[in-house]
């Protein structure tokens, strides 16, 4: 597979979801402005690959600083942290590791100016050891991945037809994939007989994206419209689901690309596991539920027009809510790098993450 995140020198160079499958092309970011942008423009997606990616801007910002006193670098670094967090709200994964490479940056700064050391010197030093820890990010997460493989791969019965929305894959991810880490794993091991993956409107990652990566490994992939789950389900031809997530809350509330909570619904209704996959950096405990998730709302025109052609007539409004919320109570379980969230939720969920 090409990786969709590669750091070159000092820059970062991204494959262009926006273009998959039809070409493949590079979009090379040389600042970390340019890198928040591609994730605002979904050049990157995916809640842990614009994490990789948002840590990289956050390494790349220090090298950019030309602050001459360290009160000058702190507060350049906490405003380029601020400007990369921002380019999508709902992926709690992107303020995590644009945090966790801010901390590492500051604490060599911090070190340096208590030891007298200056500035240009500091923030050099300050450079390196946060590449380092974007690229640590970065290796952990495919680690992580092939754990919620295993983990997950578990859960699936032999012979079973599994539908996944959206893409929850290597594109999505530092590689392998959370939801398709676990396709992956129980493909290899023979339990999987059939995917299905939901075209996922308006953006296609799973047309586009899903069916790209699993067919270059030559997992057999039948693409479905999004609003033919519901029949599928209702004539036994789907035994479980399997998605991703954007941010998981404190009691299991998870939040995923638009269309996931209906699935949820109808996995309820027909009697279906209903399976989130997501490492812990996706788990954000400061908010209680689902209700403190910021939903992000994109732009109507990726509703009105289908890759350049309108298909709504002129004046009239979209409304396109990027993401939707799934309560815990829809959730079969949650597999997680550390192990599998099981039913009741709220009650199984800190002793696994945090234990
Ligand atoms: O808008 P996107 O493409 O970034 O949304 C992606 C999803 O909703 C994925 O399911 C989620 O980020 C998990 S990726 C491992």
């Amino acid at each position: 597979m090409i990786p969709a995140i590669k750091w070159e020198g000092d820059r970062l160079v991204l494959l262009d979801q926006r273009y998959l499958p039809e070409r493949i092309e590079f979009v090379h970011c040389r600042n970390y402005r340019e890198i928040s942008a591609a994730i605002k423009d979904m050049v990157v997606r995916g809640a842990p690959a614009i994490g990789i990616a948002g840590g990289y801007a956050m390494a790349s910002s220090v090298r950019e600083c030309g602050e001459t006193s360290f009160e000058g670098c702190y507060r350049y670094l906490r405003e380029a942290a601020n400007h990369i967090s921002a380019a999508r709200p709902t992926a709690v994964n992107l303020m995590w590791a644009v945090d966790r490479v801010l901390r590492k940056a500051l604490s060599v700064l911090e070190s340096a100016e208590r030891a007298g050391t200056r500035e240009d010197a500091a923030l050099k030093e300050a450079y390196a050891a946060a590449v380092e820890e974007a690229r640590t990010i970065e290796a952990e997460d495919l680690e992580l991945n092939k754990k919620i493989g295993e983990h997950g791969a578990r859960l699936i019965r032999p012979g079973s037809r599994v539908l996944t929305h959206c893409n929850a894959g290597a594109l999505a991810t530092g590689g392998y994939g959370t939801a398709l880490g676990v396709i992956r794993k129980a493909w290899e091991e023979k339990k999987i007989s059939m995917v299905f993956a939901d075209e996922t409107r308006p953006y296609l990652q799973g047309a586009r994206l899903t069916a790209w990566e699993l067919s270059q490994d030559g997992i057999d992939v039948t693409v479905i419209v999004d609003s033919a789950a519901g029949y599928l389900m209702s004539k036994g031809l789907v035994d479980c689901v399997i998605v991703g997530a954007d941010r998981i809350a404190a009691n299991g509330d998870v939040a995923n690309k638009i269309g996931t909570y209906t699935l949820a619904c109808l996995a309820h209704m027909h009697n279906i596991p209903f399976y989130v996959a997501a490492p812990s950096s996706t788990f954000d405990l400061s908010i209680p539920d689902m209700s403190a998730i910021p939903v992000e709302e994109r732009s109507p025109e990726e509703v009105t027009s289908f890759f350049g052609t309108r298909t709504v007539p002129e004046g009239v409004r979209a409304l396109n809510p990027s993401f939707d919320l799934t309560p815990h109570g829809l959730i079969s379980a949650i597999i997680t790098e550390k192990g599998v969230i099981e039913p009741p939720i709220p009650e199984n969920l800190p002793r696994i993450i945090k234990g």
